[in-house]
C-alpha cells in the first residue's frame, strides 16, 4: 500500500480562523485525506498548531494571561473549531510539543555541524518599558516620505515606501504605546541559505513539472532574486531556547521550528502509541512516501526554498514536498475578513449558522485556485439552494418518497436494465472517472463540478425514465427504475463523502448502510455499483438533507457579519 503524508499549514494559536483560513489549507487538506483514504492509500494526516512569536506573546498579554495558559485555552479552541468542520487529521499537534524541540534542536545541530550556521551582529529597536525588542510590525511612528502617523516600522502603509524601524519619527512601541525606545546591537544565528543553494536548485529540478504551476514560479522567482541568510533566532522568552553555547537567552524564531512541527507532531502523534506507530516511517529514511501539503499562497517560498533548504542541509534523508498546493486568496463580499471590525465570517460563527457540509461543499466547490476569489451570501445560498438543495437532495427524497408511496418501504424487486441504464452507465462512468482524475490532480473546483454533474445525471435519468407513468402500465419495470435510483444514491453518497461526509452517512444511512461498508473506491464500476443494494432492503425516507436559505435569512446574514462594511 503507497503512504500519503498530507500537511495543512498549521494554523498561528492566536488567530481566528475564517473562512479563508478554512479554505486555504485546512478543508483541502482533509478532503484529499479522505478521498486517498478511500482509494485505499495508507494516509497520515497532521496537523496542529503554531504557537511560538511575538503575536503569541501579544495575544497573551492582550488577554491577560501567561502564555502557556493563554496557547492550551486556544489550542482546544483550535481543535474544537476543526472537529466541528469534519476535518479527520490523524493528529492535532502543537509546536511547541517536547517532541518538536526535541526535533528542532537535532535539526538545528546538524546544520551547524555542517557549517550552514553563521553569527551576525545586527542592530535592532529595544523598548525599555516592554523589556524586549521589537519586532518591526510592533513599532509605528511617522513616515519621514508622506507623513503618514500611524506608519509600521516595516513599510508605510499609506505611500507604501519600505522602511526601517529607525527611519521613524516619534516610534512608538504598539504594545506598551512607549516611546522609550533604543537602539541595541544583538548576536544572533543565520541559516545561511546562498550556501546550501545548489543542494537547492538539484532538488527543485526533480520536481518539475510534478509542482504545480503557483508554487514552482514562487520558487524560481526567489531562486533567480538570489537568496539571502535568514535570521532563524530571537530576543524574545516564547519558545525554544537556542541550543548553542553564548545564545542561550534567545529563542528559535517560529518560522524555523513551524515546519519542523509537521514532523514534531508526527512523533506527537507515533509517542502515544508507540508499538504500532513509527515516526520514522513517514519522515526518516522512509520509503514510498508521497508528501502533499496544502498551504495559502503566502506560506509558499517558506515550503518551497526555506524548510527544504533546512532539510537538505543536516545531510540526512528526509521526507520532502512532493506536491505543494498553494491557494490563493478568499475574500469577503469582495473585501478583508477583520475579526476587531465585526466583518466577515468566522469558522466558530459558521458553524452555528448552518451545517459543516454546507460550508464544506461551497468552499471546496469555489476554492480559490487560479485566482482570489470573493464570498458572498448571495451566492453561498444560491449553490446551497441550487446544488445541494435543489439536484442532491431533491433527488433523494423524490426517489424515497415515491418509492415509499407507490410500492412500500423496501427496495422494489423485478425488472431487468435496457438501453437506458446502459447509457447511464456509461455516462456515470466516464464522469466518476473525471471526478477522481481531477481528484488525483487536486484540481478541486473542476472535481466539484464533475461531482455536481453526477447527481445531474441522476435527475437526467428518473426524468427520462419517468416511473411515475411507467408504473400505470408496467410495475416490474417502474421498480427497476427506482432501484437503480436507490443505487444512485448510495453511489452520490459515496462520492460525496471527501466532501459532505455528514450528508453521505445521513444518505446511507437511509439505506441501512454507513461509510465504514464501503470498500475502497479504487476501481469504482458503475455496472456493478448500480445493483450493489439488492431488492428486499428496508430503507427509510427520513429528513429532507439540506434546507433552502430564504431570501430574509440572506438579508439578516449580511447584517449580521458586517457584508456592507
Ligand atoms: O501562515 C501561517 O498561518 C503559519 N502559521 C503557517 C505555518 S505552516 C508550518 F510551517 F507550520
Ligand atoms: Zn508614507
Amino acid at each position: 500500500m503507497s503512504k500519503t503524508l498530507i500537511t495543512s499549514a498549521l494554523p498561528y494559536i492566536n488567530g481566528v480562523p475564517h473562512l479563508g483560513h478554512m479554505v486555504g489549507c485546512l478543508l483541502p487538506s482533509d478532503v484529499y485525506a479522505r478521498y486517498m483514504r478511500m482509494m485505499g492509500n495508507d494516509v497520515l494526516y497532521i496537523v496542529g498548531t503554531d504557537e511560538h512569536g511575538t503575536t503569541s506573546e501579544v495575544g497573551a498579554l492582550k488577554a491577560g494571561m501567561d502564555i502557556q495558559s493563554y496557547c492550551d485555552m486556544n489550542h482546544e479552541r483550535h481543535y474544537n473549531t476543526y472537529k466541528d468542520f469534519g476535518l479527520s487529521f490523524d493528529y492535532f499537534g502543537r509546536t511547541s510539543s517536547e517532541q518538536n524541540k526535541e526535533m528542532t534542536y537535532h535539526i538545528f545541530e546538524q546544520l551547524d555541524k555542517n557549517g550552514y550556521i553563521e553569527e551576525r551582529t545586527v542592530k535592532q529597536i529595544y523598548s525599555i518599558d516592554d523589556q524586549m525588542f521589537l519586532a518591526d510590525r510592533y513599532i509605528t511612528g511617522t513616515c519621514p516620505h508622506c507623513g503618514y502617523e500611524k506608519a509600521r516600522g516595516d513599510q508605510c502603509e499609506n505611500c507604501t515606501q519600505v522602511l526601517e524601524p529607525t527611519d521613524l519619527i516619534n516610534a512608538k512601541s504598539t504594545i506598551s504605546g512607549s516611546s522609550n525606545l533604543e537602539v541595541r546591537e544583538t548576536k544572533h544565528l543565520f541559516l545561511n541559505l546562498p550556501k546550501i543553494e545548489p543542494l537547492l536548485r538539484q532538488w527543485l529540478i526533480t520536481k518539475e513539472p510534478f509542482w504545480p504551476e503557483v508554487a514552482y514560479s514562487i520558487a524560481q522567482k526567489w531562486l533567480k532574486e538570489g537568496l539571502q541568510a535568514r535570521c532563524i533566532t530571537r530576543d524574545l522568552k516564547w519558545g525554544f531556547p537556542v541550543n548553542k553555547p553564548g545564545f542561550e537567552d534567545k529563542v528559535f524564531y517560529v518560522w524555523f521550528d513551524a515546519p519542523i512541527g509537521y514532523i514534531g507532531i508526527t512523533k506527537q502523534w507515533a509517542d502515544e502509541n508507540p508499538k504500532n506507530r513509527n515516526w520514522k516511517d513517514w519522515w526518516y529514511d522512509a520509503t514510498n512516501v508521497r508528501h502533499v501539503e496544502f498551504m495559502g499562497k503566502d506560506n509558499v517560498p517558506y515550503h518551497s526554498i526555506t524548510f527544504p533548504a533546512t532539510l537538505l542541509g543536516t545531510g540526512e534523508n528526509w521526507t520532502q514536498v512532493d506536491y505543494l498546493k498553494g491557494v490563493s486568496y478568499l475574500t469577503f463580499e469582495g473585501g478583508k475578513f477583520s475579526k476587531s471590525e465585526n466583518r466577515g465570517i468566522f469558522a466558530e460563527d459558521a458553524i452555528k449558522e448552518f451545517p459543516a457540509d454546507y460550508w464544506r461543499y461551497w468552499l471546496m466547490s469555489n476554492i480559490p485556485e487560479a485566482s482570489d476569489t470573493s464570498f458572498t451570501f448571495d451566492l453561498f445560498a444560491s449553490i446551497i439552494n441550487k446544488d445541494l438543495n435543489g439536484v442532491l437532495g431533491n433527488f433523494v427524497s423524490r426517489v424515497l418518497k415515491m418509492t415509499s408511496s407507490k410500492i412500500g418501504n423496501e427496495v422494489p424487486s423485478g425488472g431487468n436494465l435496457g438501453a437506458l441504464e446502459e447509457k447511464l452507465i456509461t455516462t456515470l462512468q466516464a464522469r466518476v472517472n473525471d471526478y477522481f482524475k481531477y481528484m488525483n490532480e487536486l484540481e478541486f473546483r473542476k472535481a466539484f463540478a464533475e461531482l455536481r454533474q453526477i447527481w445531474v445525471e441522476g435527475n437526467n435519468y428518473i426524468s427520462e425514465a419517468e416511473p411515475w407513468v411507467v408504473i400505470k402500465e408496467d410495475v416490474e419495470k417502474a421498480s427497476q427504475i427506482l432501484r437503480t435510483c436507490i443505487n444512485l444514491i448510495r453511489i452520490f453518497a459515496i462520492l460525496s463523502a471527501p466532501v459532505m461526509p455528514t450528508t453521505s452517512e445521513k444518505m446511507l444511512q437511509k439505506l441501512g448502510l454507513t461509510l465504514s461498508d464501503i470498500p475502497s473506491i479504487k476501481d469504482f464500476n458503475i455496472a456493478q455499483e448500480i445493483t450493489a443494494i439488492k431488492a428486499g432492503t428496508p430503507f427509510e425516507v427520513g429528513d429532507m438533507l439540506f434546507e433552502r436559505i430564504p431570501e430574509e435569512r440572506i438579508a439578516e446574514l449580511k447584517e449580521k457579519y458586517g457584508a456592507s462594511k
